[in-house]
Protein backbone atom coordinates (compact mmCIF):
# COMPACT_ATOMS: atom_id res chain seq x y z
CA UNK A 1 0.00 0.00 0.00
CA UNK A 2 1.33 3.24 -0.92
CA UNK A 3 0.12 7.08 1.04
CA UNK A 4 -1.75 9.13 -1.33
CA UNK A 5 -2.08 6.30 -4.23
CA UNK A 6 -5.60 7.14 -4.51
CA UNK A 7 -4.89 11.30 -4.69
CA UNK A 8 -7.18 12.65 -7.18
CA UNK A 9 -9.85 9.77 -7.00
CA UNK A 10 -13.76 9.93 -5.78
CA UNK A 11 -14.88 7.41 -3.97
CA UNK A 12 -18.81 6.53 -2.90
CA UNK A 13 -19.04 4.19 -0.13
CA UNK A 14 -21.99 2.72 1.54
CA UNK A 15 -22.40 1.28 5.10
CA UNK A 16 -24.60 -0.21 7.33
CA UNK A 17 -28.00 -1.57 7.20
CA UNK A 18 -30.95 0.21 6.31
CA UNK A 19 -34.14 0.48 8.70
CA UNK A 20 -37.79 -0.12 7.76
CA UNK A 21 -40.37 1.57 9.98
CA UNK A 22 -43.70 -0.59 10.63
CA UNK A 23 -44.74 1.86 12.76
CA UNK A 24 -43.40 5.01 15.04
CA UNK A 25 -42.20 1.84 17.65
CA UNK A 26 -41.12 -0.91 15.41
CA UNK A 27 -38.86 -1.60 12.12
CA UNK A 28 -37.54 -3.99 10.41
CA UNK A 29 -33.87 -3.99 9.48
CA UNK A 30 -30.90 -6.48 8.53
CA UNK A 31 -27.61 -6.81 10.99
CA UNK A 32 -24.98 -5.16 10.31
CA UNK A 33 -22.94 -2.74 12.22
CA UNK A 34 -21.33 -0.81 9.59
CA UNK A 35 -17.92 -1.72 10.61
CA UNK A 36 -16.92 -2.70 7.66
CA UNK A 37 -18.30 -0.11 5.12
CA UNK A 38 -16.56 2.71 7.53
CA UNK A 39 -13.10 0.80 7.58
CA UNK A 40 -12.97 1.14 3.86
CA UNK A 41 -13.70 4.66 3.86
CA UNK A 42 -11.16 5.23 6.45
CA UNK A 43 -8.98 3.45 4.25
CA UNK A 44 -9.73 5.53 1.12
CA UNK A 45 -9.37 8.36 2.89
CA UNK A 46 -5.81 7.54 4.26
CA UNK A 47 -4.66 6.62 0.92
CA UNK A 48 -5.50 10.34 -0.84
CA UNK A 49 -9.19 9.81 -1.71
CA UNK A 50 -12.11 12.13 -1.76
CA UNK A 51 -14.43 9.96 0.05
CA UNK A 52 -18.25 10.29 0.38
CA UNK A 53 -19.68 7.50 2.66
CA UNK A 54 -23.61 7.27 3.13
CA UNK A 55 -24.66 5.15 5.74
CA UNK A 56 -27.44 3.62 7.49
CA UNK A 57 -28.01 3.93 11.59
CA UNK A 58 -24.67 2.35 13.11
CA UNK A 59 -23.46 3.34 16.64
CA UNK A 60 -19.87 4.13 15.04
CA UNK A 61 -18.99 7.95 15.63
CA UNK A 62 -18.71 9.75 12.33
CA UNK A 63 -15.41 9.66 10.69
CA UNK A 64 -13.23 13.01 10.46
CA UNK A 65 -12.68 15.00 7.69
CA UNK A 66 -15.23 11.82 5.66
CA UNK A 67 -17.94 13.70 4.30
CA UNK A 68 -21.00 11.92 5.85
CA UNK A 69 -24.77 11.37 4.54
CA UNK A 70 -26.54 9.53 7.14
CA UNK A 71 -30.03 7.75 5.68
CA UNK A 72 -32.40 5.30 7.85
CA UNK A 73 -34.23 3.83 4.87
CA UNK A 74 -33.27 1.77 1.62
CA UNK A 75 -35.19 4.24 -0.57
CA UNK A 76 -33.65 7.27 1.02
CA UNK A 77 -30.07 5.31 0.48
CA UNK A 78 -30.77 4.56 -3.07
CA UNK A 79 -32.09 8.46 -3.59
CA UNK A 80 -29.13 9.68 -1.62
CA UNK A 81 -26.93 7.29 -3.75
CA UNK A 82 -28.06 8.35 -7.54
CA UNK A 83 -27.20 11.75 -6.62
CA UNK A 84 -23.82 10.49 -7.24
CA UNK A 85 -23.91 9.15 -10.99
CA UNK A 86 -21.11 10.33 -13.09
CA UNK A 87 -19.66 11.88 -10.27
CA UNK A 88 -17.59 9.63 -8.47
CA UNK A 89 -14.69 7.27 -10.20
CA UNK A 90 -15.54 4.26 -7.93
CA UNK A 91 -18.88 3.06 -5.88
CA UNK A 92 -18.35 0.36 -3.43
CA UNK A 93 -21.73 -1.02 -2.22
CA UNK A 94 -20.53 -2.37 1.66
CA UNK A 95 -24.34 -1.61 2.97
CA UNK A 96 -27.20 -4.45 3.59
CA UNK A 97 -29.71 -3.09 2.28
CA UNK A 98 -33.15 -4.24 3.39
CA UNK A 99 -34.92 -5.56 -0.06
CA UNK A 100 -38.16 -5.76 1.42
CA UNK A 101 -39.59 -2.73 3.49
CA UNK A 102 -44.03 -3.11 4.72
CA UNK A 103 -46.23 -1.93 2.32
CA UNK A 104 -47.66 0.03 4.71
CA UNK A 105 -46.17 2.38 7.36
CA UNK A 106 -48.60 2.41 9.78
CA UNK A 107 -48.66 6.39 11.75
CA UNK A 108 -50.15 5.03 15.14
CA UNK A 109 -48.48 2.02 16.85
CA UNK A 110 -50.59 -0.96 16.26
CA UNK A 111 -52.36 -2.42 19.25
CA UNK A 112 -51.70 -6.01 19.61
CA UNK A 113 -54.96 -8.22 19.84
CA UNK A 114 -55.07 -11.98 20.41
CA UNK A 115 -54.70 -12.91 16.37
CA UNK A 116 -51.54 -13.09 14.60
CA UNK A 117 -50.40 -10.11 12.31
CA UNK A 118 -49.49 -10.59 8.73
CA UNK A 119 -47.06 -8.09 7.34
CA UNK A 120 -47.02 -7.04 3.63
CA UNK A 121 -43.18 -6.46 2.36
CA UNK A 122 -42.89 -4.82 -0.86
CA UNK A 123 -39.79 -4.85 -2.73
CA UNK A 124 -36.75 -2.23 -2.34
CA UNK A 125 -34.92 -0.80 -5.21
CA UNK A 126 -31.85 -2.58 -5.88
CA UNK A 127 -29.14 0.50 -5.46
CA UNK A 128 -26.18 -1.34 -6.78
CA UNK A 129 -27.79 -2.71 -9.96
CA UNK A 130 -29.79 0.50 -10.76
CA UNK A 131 -26.58 2.50 -10.33
CA UNK A 132 -25.00 -0.21 -12.65
CA UNK A 133 -27.37 -0.06 -15.22
CA UNK A 134 -25.58 3.41 -16.59
CA UNK A 135 -22.49 3.23 -14.72
CA UNK A 136 -20.80 5.15 -17.05
CA UNK A 137 -17.10 5.54 -15.94
CA UNK A 138 -17.66 4.43 -12.40
CA UNK A 139 -15.49 1.32 -11.45
CA UNK A 140 -18.54 -0.60 -9.26
CA UNK A 141 -18.03 -2.88 -6.67
CA UNK A 142 -20.62 -4.78 -4.37
CA UNK A 143 -20.36 -7.35 -1.80
CA UNK A 144 -22.16 -10.59 -1.53
CA UNK A 145 -23.16 -11.26 1.87
CA UNK A 146 -24.04 -15.21 1.83
CA UNK A 147 -24.84 -18.23 4.08
CA UNK A 148 -24.41 -21.04 1.00
CA UNK A 149 -23.17 -21.43 -2.34
CA UNK A 150 -20.89 -18.48 -1.48
CA UNK A 151 -18.56 -18.18 -4.64
CA UNK A 152 -21.35 -19.76 -7.83
CA UNK A 153 -23.71 -16.66 -5.40
CA UNK A 154 -21.54 -13.77 -5.75
CA UNK A 155 -20.22 -14.64 -9.36
CA UNK A 156 -24.10 -14.27 -10.56
CA UNK A 157 -23.89 -10.98 -8.44
CA UNK A 158 -21.44 -9.36 -11.08
CA UNK A 159 -22.67 -10.15 -13.76
CA UNK A 160 -26.93 -9.17 -12.36
CA UNK A 161 -25.44 -6.16 -11.29
CA UNK A 162 -23.20 -4.79 -13.65
CA UNK A 163 -20.05 -5.11 -11.37
CA UNK A 164 -16.37 -4.50 -11.56
CA UNK A 165 -15.70 -6.47 -8.90
CA UNK A 166 -17.06 -8.07 -5.86
CA UNK A 167 -16.15 -8.94 -2.52
CA UNK A 168 -17.97 -11.99 -0.87
CA UNK A 169 -18.56 -13.30 2.82
CA UNK A 170 -19.85 -16.07 4.22
CA UNK A 171 -21.54 -13.99 6.63
CA UNK A 172 -21.76 -17.97 9.14
CA UNK A 173 -18.26 -18.04 9.23
CA UNK A 174 -16.47 -17.64 12.45
CA UNK A 175 -14.94 -14.19 12.00
CA UNK A 176 -16.31 -13.18 9.08
CA UNK A 177 -19.69 -11.08 8.44
CA UNK A 178 -21.59 -9.17 10.38
CA UNK A 179 -20.41 -7.20 13.31
CA UNK A 180 -17.16 -8.59 14.46
CA UNK A 181 -13.80 -6.53 14.11
CA UNK A 182 -12.82 -9.37 11.07
CA UNK A 183 -13.74 -10.78 8.14
CA UNK A 184 -13.07 -13.73 5.96
CA UNK A 185 -12.99 -12.29 1.94
CA UNK A 186 -13.37 -13.49 -1.84
CA UNK A 187 -12.55 -10.94 -4.18
CA UNK A 188 -13.90 -11.99 -7.59
CA UNK A 189 -12.95 -9.68 -10.52
CA UNK A 190 -15.68 -9.43 -13.63
CA UNK A 191 -13.37 -11.83 -15.05
CA UNK A 192 -14.28 -14.45 -12.30
CA UNK A 193 -10.65 -14.80 -11.18
CA UNK A 194 -11.31 -15.49 -7.30
CA UNK A 195 -8.39 -14.34 -5.09
CA UNK A 196 -9.08 -16.23 -1.38
CA UNK A 197 -8.02 -14.42 1.93
CA UNK A 198 -7.73 -15.60 5.23
CA UNK A 199 -9.25 -13.74 8.45
CA UNK A 200 -7.71 -10.47 8.49
CA UNK A 201 -8.82 -7.31 10.68
CA UNK A 202 -11.61 -5.56 8.90
CA UNK A 203 -9.01 -2.57 8.48
CA UNK A 204 -6.75 -4.73 6.71
CA UNK A 205 -9.42 -6.43 4.42
CA UNK A 206 -10.51 -2.56 3.25
CA UNK A 207 -6.62 -2.13 2.16
CA UNK A 208 -7.15 -5.60 0.50
CA UNK A 209 -10.08 -4.34 -1.51
CA UNK A 210 -8.46 -0.84 -2.11
CA UNK A 211 -5.00 -2.76 -3.82
CA UNK A 212 -7.13 -4.88 -6.09
CA UNK A 213 -9.38 -1.97 -7.24
CA UNK A 214 -6.10 -0.24 -7.66
CA UNK A 215 -4.37 -3.01 -9.73
CA UNK A 216 -7.50 -2.89 -12.14
CA UNK A 217 -8.38 0.86 -12.21
CA UNK A 218 -5.77 2.71 -11.46
CA UNK A 219 -2.47 2.13 -13.07
O1 LIG B 1 -21.38 -3.82 8.72
P1 LIG B 1 -20.63 -4.98 9.34
O2 LIG B 1 -21.22 -5.44 10.65
O3 LIG B 1 -19.15 -4.71 9.44
O4 LIG B 1 -20.80 -6.24 8.36
C1 LIG B 1 -20.22 -6.22 7.09
C2 LIG B 1 -21.17 -6.80 6.03
C3 LIG B 1 -21.40 -8.30 6.31
C4 LIG B 1 -22.52 -6.07 6.08
C5 LIG B 1 -20.48 -6.56 4.65
O5 LIG B 1 -19.26 -7.24 4.62
C6 LIG B 1 -21.38 -7.06 3.50
O6 LIG B 1 -21.37 -8.22 3.11
N1 LIG B 1 -22.20 -6.12 2.94
C7 LIG B 1 -23.22 -6.45 1.93
C8 LIG B 1 -24.43 -7.02 2.63
C9 LIG B 1 -25.52 -7.39 1.64
O7 LIG B 1 -26.60 -6.83 1.72
O8 LIG B 1 -25.20 -8.27 0.72
P2 LIG B 1 -26.20 -8.85 -0.41
O9 LIG B 1 -25.52 -10.07 -0.92
O10 LIG B 1 -27.60 -9.00 0.14
O11 LIG B 1 -26.22 -7.72 -1.49
C10 LIG B 1 -25.33 -7.70 -2.59
C11 LIG B 1 -24.90 -6.30 -2.91
O12 LIG B 1 -26.02 -5.54 -3.39
C12 LIG B 1 -24.30 -5.52 -1.76
O13 LIG B 1 -23.21 -4.76 -2.24
C13 LIG B 1 -25.45 -4.61 -1.31
O14 LIG B 1 -24.97 -3.37 -0.76
C14 LIG B 1 -26.18 -4.37 -2.62
N2 LIG B 1 -27.64 -4.17 -2.49
C15 LIG B 1 -28.42 -5.14 -1.93
C16 LIG B 1 -29.80 -4.95 -1.86
C17 LIG B 1 -30.34 -3.74 -2.35
N3 LIG B 1 -31.65 -3.52 -2.28
N4 LIG B 1 -29.56 -2.82 -2.89
C18 LIG B 1 -28.20 -3.00 -2.97
O15 LIG B 1 -27.46 -2.14 -3.48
Amino acid sequence: MEKNDYDGITILVTAGPTVEPVDPVRYITNRSSGKMGFEIAKAAKSRGANVILISGPTNIDDPIDIEIIHVNTALEMYNEVMKFKGKVDIFIGAAAVADYRPEIYETNKIKKNDDDLVLKLVRNPDILYEFGKEKGNTFLVGFAAETENLIESAKDKIIKKNLDLIVANDVLREGAGFSGDTNIVSIIDKNMSVKEYPLMSKTDVAHVILDEIKNLFIR
